[in-house]
């Protein structure tokens, strides 16, 4: 099994949340540990770290690394941030918290996990095993209807090809249960041959291969990710000190927009709508944007980690 992942944007990341001797962070989505490292080598010798994770892995991996006497390990869905804090960290006062959202190299490159396209593997995708849902259990039981939303909207594909890519995995699943990922990556391929009208083993587009985007939608199905995050982020502001910042690393559009509108919400006062005009919603700003435009990775890092190529880091302080 992997046991690396190369931090994205971490010299910009820590930059803007500029942790201190003495001062205490939640890392909620622990991964690899390289975020945290960082934060726990500026906080030294007496700031401690929540670190969350949902995976187990992620956890057992970083308890081996990083300092057991400052950082608490919890296995759990950022989503419950708030409980999370005030069963283990309300002592605490919070100075900085950060998301660095979706998934590690280690999860992606496990043989075992179903991640990659590359990869033959179980058809899982599951960043927290206890889980019940599984891609094996959307690819296999979800309606026509429901797994193309999935691969539209999740996948970011137009609505022929989201239809195409799902015709083909209802067919494949007629013929027998769709377990594995390599038999997943055949229905995608053949939906790519019918709409290009191609015999070409893999027909790619784009530079990206034709299952990329189908993998990703099911992977953000499979974990809820978009809800997560909407969960997460009024519950963080709640958490943080004034003056704390919060700071967010997203790969994906999606996320990064939704991100985006509550940064761009929480900073002014009224939210009423325009036709309303004399306020009557109450809303007080509750934090000041950081960065008026994401962060994105210089082009030395990109080369380094390909991974970095999406990312997008937003930052927010609590007033
Ligand atoms: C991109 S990795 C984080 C990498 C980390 N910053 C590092 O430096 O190694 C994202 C991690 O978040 C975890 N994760 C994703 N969604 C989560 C959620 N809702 N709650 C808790 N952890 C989550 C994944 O399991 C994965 O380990």
């Amino acid at each position: 099994m992997p046991t690396t992942h190369i931090p994205v944007l971490l010299d910009e990341a820590i930059t803007h949340l500029n942790p201190k001797a003495g001062e205490h962070y939640i890392d909620c989505t622990l991964g690899g540990g390289g975020h945290a490292e960082e934060i726990l080598n500026k906080t030294s010798p007496q700031g401690k770290l929540l670190a969350i994770d949902l995976d187990e892995e992620a956890i057992k991996i970083c308890r081996q690394k990083l300092d057991q006497q400052r950082v608490i390990f919890i296995q759990e869905n950022f989503s419950k941030i708030k409980q999370i804090y005030n069963e283990h960290f309300s002592l605490f006062k919070v100075n900085g918290i950060l998301l660095d959202l979706g998934i590690s190299s280690i999860e992606l490159e496990s043989e075992d996990r179903g991640f990659s396209f590359q990869i033959d593997g179980p058809l899982d995708m599951r960043f927290d095993k206890r889980q019940q849902l599984t891609a094996a259990e959307i690819v296999n039981k979800w309606t026509f209807n429901k797994l193309k939303r999935v691969i539209q909207e999740y996948g970011q594909e137009s609505g022929r090809v989201a239809s195409e890519v799902t015709k083909n995995i209802i067919n494949a699943r007629h013929r027998s249960p769709i377990t594995k990922t390599k038999i997943l990556v055949g229905a995608v391929l053949l939906a790519f041959r019918n709409i290009l009208k191609t015999n070409k083993e893999i027909p790619w587009i784009g530079g990206s291969h034709p299952a990329t985007r189908t993998f990703q939608a099911l992977r953000i199905a499979v974990n809820d990710e978009l809800n997560n995050l909407k969960k997460v982020l009024p519950q963080a502001m709640e958490i943080l000190e004034p003056g704390g910042r919060l700071a967010v690393i997203a790969f994906h559009s999606l996320e990064d927009k939704i991100v985006k509108d509550y940064f761009r919400s929480e900073a002014k006062d009224c939210v009423c709508p325009p036709e309303i005009p004399v306020c009557r919603c109450g809303h007080k700003r509750q934090l000041k944007i950081i960065t008026k435009k994401p962060v994105t990775p210089g082009e030395r890092e990109i080369v380094a980690n390909s991974r970095a190529r999406s990312a997008k880091l937003r930052v927010a302080e609590k007033i």
